[in-house]
């Protein structure tokens, strides 16, 4: 009886000791309430002993020195692309190599095993550019405290994406996209006379690759761009640095290689897109800050401010809105182009409608220029401020438009995105 009651007991000891560490981390969850799902358990260990170090009073995993879109996730996700998508390469080749001998046969005709030979192949060549990539950020971010820091988990998603994006703002291929959007936002920046232009301060938020501020630069205006994933910026500094980026079309990248569903053949799937179309530099008129636009600039500053695909990335659109106020100098213009693509799952602090986001402008002390409604009949009724009808280039529309496309792909993903132009009234 005793030996049975000790032994019992020694199995409860077990078991506790068993689920002590998970308790542990359920504790920690609960203390520090991950907000994003996403962030692993050992990025969070990372910020904390990073908030140690520099005692900081604020933690915001999305901006913090170890958070997704931090200096080391991104060199550390670039350095290991090719690994990663070996790895990911050799998952497909291990499931198809499950099938039975017959069907390898019919797949050995398809030529199957040859086309995940090519997808190796291509994402060897994309890995030159990665290199390039890693190679420029560590001498040029030799000085960054965490630019050596090794990062536990990479985000090969994350790359894919950039890559995309140079297709999106920086190469031929990706000028019909680029067209849609950049226009509206250029014709309206084209009014300014051309002599007025160098004395006026334009502002791009969540600038991506770039491309769109460039442009505005080359218009003549003193152009920022920000933003604060370095998935994005690093691949800005290896466009504009003349060590890694010197002719136009010198790069090629495979990007749509790491997803073989809706395609027509394989040449479609392993094309090679060459970038860039145009050779950026910063300068006088181009500068880029790796941060948060939240958290930068001063009151009255700027002329412009251009938001593309931009103010739905944030958890809290009132802060952005109103801080896209408070930057421009009073009657300074904000050019809005974008979808409301909202961060699901409670982690946007509110996800409003086209109609709330118009209203919470006007609540913000905007005036949004030519605002027209359409009625069920589909006929527009204009509801025009009569001291300033705005030209055309100023009018509320909808612009059809998409995203790091793939135009030859089995599939499309079309925005029915809204285009307006608001004017600053008030403090
Ligand atoms: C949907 S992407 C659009 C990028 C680019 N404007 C384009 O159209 O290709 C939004 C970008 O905003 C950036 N971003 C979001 N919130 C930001 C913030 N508070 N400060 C700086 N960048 C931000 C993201 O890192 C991302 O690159
Ligand atoms: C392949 O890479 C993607 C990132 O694009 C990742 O989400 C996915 O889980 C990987 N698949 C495999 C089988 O490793
Ligand atoms: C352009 O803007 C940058 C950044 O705000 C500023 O440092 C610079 O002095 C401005 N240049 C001119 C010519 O106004």
């Amino acid at each position: 009886m005793n030996n049975t009651s000790s032994s019992d007991l020694s199995t409860l000891k077990a078991v506790v000791a068993c689920a002590l560490p998970f308790l542990i981390i359920l504790v920690f969850y609960v203390i520090f309430e991950p907000e994003n799902a996403r962030t692993s358990f050992i990025e969070m260990l990372q910020g904390l002993s990073f908030r140690r170090a520099t005692r900081w009073t604020r933690f915001t995993r999305h901006r913090s020195a170890f958070g997704p879109f931090s200096l080391p996730k991104a060199i550390t996700s670039y350095d290991q692309y090719l690994e990663t998508s070996l790895e990911n390469i050799t998952a497909m080749r291990n499931s198809y190599s499950r099938i039975i001998w017959s069907h390898k046969h019919v797949g050995y005709e398809l030529g199957y095993p040859e086309k995940l030979k090519q997808a190796e192949h291509v994402v060897k060549l994309n890995a030159e550019v990665t290199r390039g990539i890693v190679d420029l950020a560590r001498s040029e971010l030799s000085e960054h405290p965490h630019c050596n820091t090794p990062y536990v988990q990479t985000d090969l998603g994350r790359v894919q994406e950039s890559l995309k994006h140079f297709v999106r703002d920086w190469s031929e291929e990706g000028a019909q996209e680029r067209g849609r959007i950049f226009e509206p936002i250029l014709n309206v920046l084209k009014d300014v006379p051309v002599e007025q232009r160098g004395g006026m301060k334009v502002l791009v938020p969540g600038s991506g690759l770039g491309r769109l501020a460039w442009e505005i630069s080359e218009l003549g205006f003193n152009t920022t761009a920000i933003e604060f994933s370095y998935f994005m910026t690093l691949g800005m500094r290896f466009l504009c640095s003349p060590q890694k980026t010197l002719n136009v079309n010198q790069h090629t990248i495979y990007p749509y290689a790491n997803w073989f569903s809706h395609t027509r053949n394989n040449e479609d799937l392993f094309r090679g897109i060459p970038f860039p179309d145009a050779v950026p530099r910063f300068g006088r008129n181009l500068h880029l800050i790796e941060g948060d636009f939240l958290e930068y600039g001063h009151a009255d500053e700027y002329d412009f401010v251009v938001s593309l695909f931009f103010i739905d990335t944030s958890l809290n659109i009132i802060s952005t809105l109103q801080h896209i106020h408070k930057l421009l100098k009073p009657a300074g213009t904000w050019i809005n182009l974008g979808p409301l693509l909202w961060t699901s799952g409670g982690r946007a602090q509110l996800e409003l409608s086209l109609d709330e986001v118009l209203r919470l402008a006007g609540m913000v002390g905007f005036r949004i220029e030519g605002e027209e409604v359409q009625d069920h009949n589909g006929d527009n009724h204009a509801r025009l401020d009569p001291v300033s009808i705005p030209s055309d280039n100023k009018k509320r529309r909808t612009v059809e438009c998409e995203y790091t496309a793939n135009r030859l792909a089995m599939m499309r993903w079309l925005y029915q995105a809204e285009f307006w132009v608001g004017t600053k009234l008030k403090q």
